[in-house]
């Protein structure tokens, strides 16, 4: 017997850096998905099957294994194939995506289905174990889905109104390390405390006024969250050029998403999907266009 979870990716519509000193965050799912299928075997091992690109996947879905393994007390031999339909280490949260649907796919073959909330808990730690530190937004995003406050110092993550917000994704094709970049922003605000703190402060304070009312001037409230990344120095060339090019192709709003530093932007162009994904593709990048809002961890 097999069976097959899906978990979505993620953008951050607002708040990211200034959420790793206490500010807000909103995230939300795409519909853009990776589907874990999990197959008991005769033995006690655990396999993974997927292609060279989703490598960086292993040790998460290992970890998964082993945290519902331990949850539930009892273990199983695993043959686990993965398939994603975007790029992994882009900043779309694939890893939190493989790490959900790999603890509902296991959970489920052994008959012990886990609540949303627990497969959140345990898919933190397993990022935590990968990779020492990580915030609660992504694998939150991908086991409830849809639009999320968070505030993950409190542990708070609060649904929002799903507006039928489409984006288009640019990726620039460079992965940026998350890791680095969170220390470049800490060894600016060393360096400046007094004005970076403003910088972050504001920053919450865009995610908050957009929290009110997603719907209201989401397009300028993303420009000026971008200009206050580009202020933290986690812009880069290539996605000034996607970000500028987008805003000239019609966009109401484009900014950087996730760590920058390579990674993806994002861009709000209601009817201006097509100009705007041209122009990304005309840069040699990768355009998605994505629905936000999408299901949660699902069994399929
Ligand atoms: O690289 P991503 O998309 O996972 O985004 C990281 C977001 C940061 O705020 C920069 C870091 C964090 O842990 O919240």
């Amino acid at each position: 017997m097999s069976v097959t979870a899906s978990a979505p990716g993620k953008v951050i519509l607002f708040g990211e850096h200034a959420v790793v000193y206490g500010e807000p965050a909103i995230a939300g799912a795409i519909d853009k998905r990776i589907y874990v299928t999990v197959e008991a075997r005769q033995d006690d091992k655990v396999e993974v099957l997927s292609g060279a690109e989703l490598n960086d996947g292993y040790p998460y879905v290992l970890k998964a294994c082993e945290r519902v393994f331990a949850y539930l007390g009892r273990s199983s031999g695993l043959t686990i194939r993965i398939r994603s339909e975007f790029p992994p280490a882009s900043g779309l949260g694939s890893s939190a995506a493989v790490t959900v649907a790999t603890i509902a796919a296991v959970s489920e073959l052994l008959e012990g289905s886990i609540p949303k909330k627990e497969i959140a808990d345990l898919a933190h730690k397993v990022e935590q174990d990968v990779q020492g530190a990580a915030s609660i937004t992504d694998t939150a995003v991908s086991a409830y889905g849809g639009i999320l406050y968070v505030k993950p110092d409190l542990g708070v993550v609060e649904p929002l109104p799903n507006k039928n917000i489409q984006l288009v994704v640019g990726y620039t094709g460079k992965p940026g390390s998350t890791t680095e970049i969170v220390r470049t922003v800490k060894t600016l605000r060393n360096q400046h405390p007094e004005v970076v703190d403003n910088i972050i402060h504001c920053i919450g304070r865009i995610t908050m006024l957009a929290k009110e009312n997603l719907g209201n001037d989401l397009g300028g409230l993303m420009d000026l969250n971008n200009g206050l990344l580009e202020a933290l120095g986690v812009g880069t060339f290539e996605l000034s050029a996607l970000i500028y090019g987008a805003r000239a192709s019609g966009a109401k709003g484009a900014k950087i998403t996730g760590a920058g530093g390579g990674g993806c932007m994002i861009a709000y162009a209601p009817g201006r999907e097509d100009a705007v994904s041209k122009v990304v593709e005309k840069g040699g990048c990768l355009a998605m266009l994505v629905n936000l809002g999408a299901e949660g961890v699902r069994i399929e």
